[in-house]
């Protein structure tokens, strides 16, 4: 048996406790040993519960643990603690990644173990390990993702006739979106996202504060059904080009023609554009406890099978990029065509 510990027992960190005890037949067969939740940190005082992370980070039982607190504080510091102690940390945390996952990652490279970040971007969509792995060799020019399902699903209801302010608020209701959507709407979670997709694939630090970044606030109903005469939807997109370099998030107009085009409701879609392979498209849900879950519980697998040793992901040696372009939209259009 692998012992792990789950910092932060909400929708994700349940969902991990879940997964693990609903498919413990197929990780037991797929790691050869099952994996077993030895602690649950929170900060509730729930029964089987701990509060206190240094009964866990001093437990040499302990192997992994998978951080679903979000925020920076105190997940930074729990997450080194435990890297420190050679135990790897798999997280779902993108403002964590995006703000220390460099530092991070080399110290889990100093301990001999593993900072594994699945969950951040695209939730249950394999994403980063695909890259990682499968696209190793690729140069990749371009990566354009719908990464936000919350913003997707306001766009999907709009062009259904809905107004924004109505798509929204079912949002809401159906628990897509926060009851303070700003990260969402206004672009910066996409942001996070796009700018951990480029640094992975470019060898460089893209910072979430480097990304020209604007969200869906300002579409209306009236964009949508111009796009659609044309042909196109609008999509919020976060677009990574080698060339500039840049990295945009922003309203798009997304032809038929792209398999982005037909990515509705809260899914999301990212296509990864490589010099051999040529396009990719990754479909699947971006959000959501058991899709988000699986992600964090497919590290742990990885992490188990690769116990005393560091997973090289490139974060380790990342230096920060030189320079961001902005690139301007079009004259007299309000928004850029994917493509052009
Ligand atoms: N939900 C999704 O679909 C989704 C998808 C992809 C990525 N993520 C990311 O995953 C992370 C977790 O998201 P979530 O939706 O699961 O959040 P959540 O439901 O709020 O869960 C976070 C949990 O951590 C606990 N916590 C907070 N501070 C703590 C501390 N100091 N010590 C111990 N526990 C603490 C919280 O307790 P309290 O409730 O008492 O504060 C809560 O139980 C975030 O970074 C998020 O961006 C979420």
């Amino acid at each position: 048996m692998i012992n792990i510990a789950i910092f932060g027992f909400g929708t994700v960190g349940s969902g991990v406790a879940d997964v693990i005890r609903n498919n413990q037949a197929e990780i037991t067969k797929t790691l050869g040993e099952g994996v077993n939740v030895k602690y649950i940190l929170d900060i509730r005082d729930i029964p089987g519960v701990v509060n206190d992370i240094n009964i866990i980070v001093n437990d040499p039982e302990v192997k992994i643990a998978c951080e679903t607190m979000g925020g920076k504080k105190p997940a930074y510091e729990y997450t080194k603690l435990a890297l420190e102690r050679g135990i790897s940390v798999c997280t779902s945390n993108k403002e964590l990644v995006d703000a220390h996952g460099v530092e991070l990652s080399e110290i889990a490279r100093e301990h001999n173990c593993s900072y594994l970040f699945e969950a951040s971007v695209g939730g249950g969509i394999p994403l980063l390990r695909t890259i990682r792995e499968a696209f190793g060799h690729e140069r990749v020019s371009r990566i354009a993702g719908i990464l936000n399902g919350t913003c997707n699903y306001i766009l999907t209801n709009m062009k259904a006739g809905k107004d924004y302010a109505t798509a929204l608020s079912e949002a809401q209701a159906n628990g897509y979106a926060e009851r303070n959507p700003a990260a969402d709407v206004e672009g910066h979670d996409t942001a996070r996202k796009i700018a951990i997709l480029a640094s992975l694939v470019s060898g460089q630090k893209f910072s979430y504060e480097q990304v020209s970044c604007e969200g869906i606030t300002g579409v209306t109903q009236k964009d949508i059904a111009d796009a659609e005469a044309d042909g196109m939807a609008v999509k919020l997109l976060g677009v990574y080009e080698a060339e500039g370099p840049s990295v945009v998030v922003a309203p798009y107009l997304v032809p038929k023609s792209s398999p982005l085009y037909a990515v509705n409701d809260v899914f999301n879609g990212v296509m990864v554009t490589g010099n051999m392979v040529d396009d990719v498209m990754f479909y699947g849900r971006g959000a959501g406890k058991n899709p988000t879950a699986s992600a964090v519980v497919s590290d742990v697998i990885e992490c188990a099978k690769n116990q005393g040793r560091n997973i090289h992901t490139g974060f380790a040696d990342l230096k920060p990029v030189a320079s961001v372009n902005a690139p301007s939209k079009p004259a007299g259009r309000k928004f850029r065509v994917l493509g052009e």
